[in-house]
């Protein structure tokens, strides 16, 4: 059966098609530029640009995979948690390209499709894991029982980690989005330079805080006024290695308290080479088995929706013209 997965639930209008047998037959994205000059994602423009370009996607998505409307055998879109402007784009289109076709329609959850691109490498889930999510309106660490079955143990309290990365770019200077921007400038600083805060909390959990960090980037940035470029990089290189250190350590403790000897990194800021780097190094030593996405599928993309779409089409599942948006809630298990 081949599936199309449509994502568009913050700024990237991305869809793609796969099928069990064959793997991902296409994946088309059109990112949206236009949000970098107000330096962070504005809803309503999203929504807009996603009607602009969802079908010119849609139909390269198809084209590329040499298939027509009429081979598809289900559609997956994520239907939340994301902006409710730009998840009404995409769900309103599944709805009726699936009453068209006559054709089940699943709704996906975005964070477990973040989870579930960890399988587009073509390796299954080892499960039990723990799987670190970071996204920028994400950092959660869930306990994975089996695929359809996940437990948060771990939550941001206030910012997300790409959050925190956006946030420190700004206030450097350097674009959006953030965080490729702070990983490109912090290859010619020093990781040493500041110390910076990690917040790490004594009580039992597995919980995360970054808005202490961004003050303290926020105060050595003011206090010092105009910033050399190579005190820039050394600011980006200390900021990272303080969000890389409490992610690294928080999963490594939450993978040891469970007893469990697989991790996986989800989500965009696991695109962050540190982080990767930092993560199987400690996993290693720890005696835990390191997985991470491919790079092209940590970001928002289309693929990871499609997978996870063929994945609960496969139980039957047809949400049908019920399916409805949401904008925000971790994952539910399903099986
Ligand atoms: O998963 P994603 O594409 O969208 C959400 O679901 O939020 O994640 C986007 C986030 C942004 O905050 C972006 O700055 C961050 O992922 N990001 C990175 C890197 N690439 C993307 N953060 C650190 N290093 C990177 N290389
Ligand atoms: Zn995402």
């Amino acid at each position: 059966m081949i599936v199309l997965g449509i994502e568009t639930s913050c700024d990237d209008t991305s869809l793609a098609l796969y099928s069990r047998e064959r793997g991902l037959l296409s994946h088309v994205t059109a990112s949206q530029l236009v949000h970098e000059e107000y330096g962070g994602v504005v809803p309503e423009i999203a929504s807009r640009q996603h009607m602009r370009t969802l079908l010119s996607v849609y139909d390269a998505a198809l084209a590329r995979a040499n298939v027509g409307a009429g081979d598809l055998g289900g559609i997956g879109v994520s239907n939340g948690p994301g902006l409710v402007g730009s998840l009404l784009v995409g769900v309103g289109f599944a709805k009726s390209l699936a009453l068209g076709l006559q054709k089940p329609v699943v709704g996906v959850h975005h964070i477990e499709a973040h989870v579930l691109a960890n399988e587009l490498g073509g390796e299954p889930l080892q499960c039990p894991c723990v799987v670190l999510v970071v996204s920028g309106g994400h950092t959660s660490l869930y306990r994975v029982e089996r695929v359809g079955r996940y437990e948060l143990v771990g939550n941001t309290r206030d910012d997300a980690a790409g959050e925190a990365f956006d946030k420190i770019a700004k206030l450097l200077g350097l674009g959006f989005p953030g965080g490729p921007a702070v990983q490109r400038a912090a290859e010619a600083g020093d990781a040493g330079a500041i110390e910076f805060p990690r917040a790490m909390f004594d009580r039992a959990g597995f919980d995360f805080s970054f808005s202490g960090l961004k003050t303290a980037v926020r105060q050595y940035v003011d206090a010092r006024g105009e910033l050399t470029p190579a005190m820039v990089a050394n600011v980006a290189a200390s900021a990272q290695a303080a969000i890389v250190d409490v992610l690294v350590e928080r999963t490594i403790q939450c993978a040891r308290a469970f007893g469990l000897r697989h991790v996986y990194l989800a989500g965009g800021v696991a695109a962050n080479r540190p982080l990767r780097a930092k993560m199987q190094a400690t996993a290693g030593a720890a005696g835990i088995a390191y997985h991470a996405p491919l790079l092209e599928f940590c970001t928002d993309n289309g693929a990871m929706v499609a997978r996870t779409a063929e994945l609960l089409l496969s139980f039957g599942r047809d949400d049908g013209s019920a399916l409805d948006v949401f904008t925000r809630g971790a994952i539910s298990s399903w099986s």
